[in-house]
């Protein structure tokens, strides 16, 4: 019998659901992440017409599909990493295990081209810290193609993979890509600074799904409440914002903390229509008190 796409991701599917995988690189469950599975081994395009489920599947097509899924269940690796590809902003990178996922909601912030925050035409600067795959810096130097954007990590083989992402976007002389511990040592005035620092309590740790245990411990832990690298964001970033610029900061479900850590501090929280929580934007004349 002809096996088509449909099928495949159904079947896949339910082999997933029975797994218990955890999902949240990506996918929130087993169907989606089933898709992805099949439309990466058959070249389809997620954007393409439902025809693609009627596509016949081939034998070799079918082995890579069982081989991959085989190794998501057996290994609890996420997909991703498995597929050596991950999207964000409707963008394809290039992750592996040196770099966080990319799922951050600041995607959508970025598209919808910050605002109503900042004045898209008077963005000229952009300072992302802790960039991993470069994920967020490439996303915002092709939604502003006349900004520069600095792109920093202190992990050197992060700014490695995002640097096949910048080549792969040709986007080297756009996105300047710094090895730096957070703000230290970065000069100039940034209409923008963006972040989705590492945020997780490191007691979380034990807690984790599986899953989380394959992706870098510097993309994930900060400290006793999480919020190390934050506070450190939050007190340097003065110096570097221009005087209308905003500072974008992502601390998750440790939100309610920042803000009783910073009482003073007025945190607008953003809403996002796919999920997601924890984001901050803050303006450089509110940081200066
Ligand atoms: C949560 S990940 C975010 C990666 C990427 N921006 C994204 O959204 O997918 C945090 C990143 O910050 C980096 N990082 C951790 N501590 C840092 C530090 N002290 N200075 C600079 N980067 C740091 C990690 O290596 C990691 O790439």
């Amino acid at each position: 019998m002809v096996l088509k796409v449909g099928q495949l991701i159904e079947d896949i599917a339910t082999g997933f659901a029975q797994a218990e995988l955890f999902y949240g690189h990506g996918t929130d469950n087993p169907y989606d992440e089933a898709a992805a599975l099949v439309f990466h081994v058959m070249g389809l395009e997620h954007a393409g017409d439902v025809d693609q489920y009627q596509h016949e599947v081939t034998t070799e097509q079918h082995e890579r599909v069982q081989l991959l899924s085989v190794c998501r269940v057996e290994t609890r690796k996420p997909l991703a990493y498995l597929l050596k590809e991950a999207w964000f902003a409707g963008i394809r990178f290039t992750v592996d295990e040196r770099v966080l996922i990319p799922r951050s909601p600041l995607a959508e912030l970025i598209t919808g081209h910050f605002e109503p925050w900042v004045n898209q035409d008077k963005v000229s600067s952009i300072l992302e810290v802790g960039t991993g795959s470069g994920c967020i810096a490439i996303a915002c130097a092709l939604e502003f193609p006349t900004a520069q954007v600095t792109a920093t990590d202190i992990s050197p083989d992060a700014l490695e993979v995002a640097r096949l992402n910048t080549d792969r976007y040709q986007l080297a002389e756009q996105v300047s890509l710094v090895k730096a511990d957070l703000l230290d040592g970065i000069e100039g005035s940034f209409d923008i600074i963006i972040s989705n620092p590492p945020y997780v309590p490191d007691h979380e740790s034990a807690e984790l799904p599986s899953e989380y245990l394959h992706e870098p411990v510097l993309g994930l832990f900060s400290g006793a409440d999480g919020l190390d690298s934050a506070r450190r964001i939050l007190q340097d970033a003065p110096r570097l914002l221009s005087a209308g610029g905003i500072l974008v900061l992502e601390v998750g479900a440790q939100w309610e903390a920042l803000e009783q850590a910073f009482p003073s501090l007025p945190f607008i929280w953003l809403e996002f229509e796919h999920g997601g929580e924890g984001v901050a934007v803050l303006q450089a004349v509110d940081l200066q008190q």
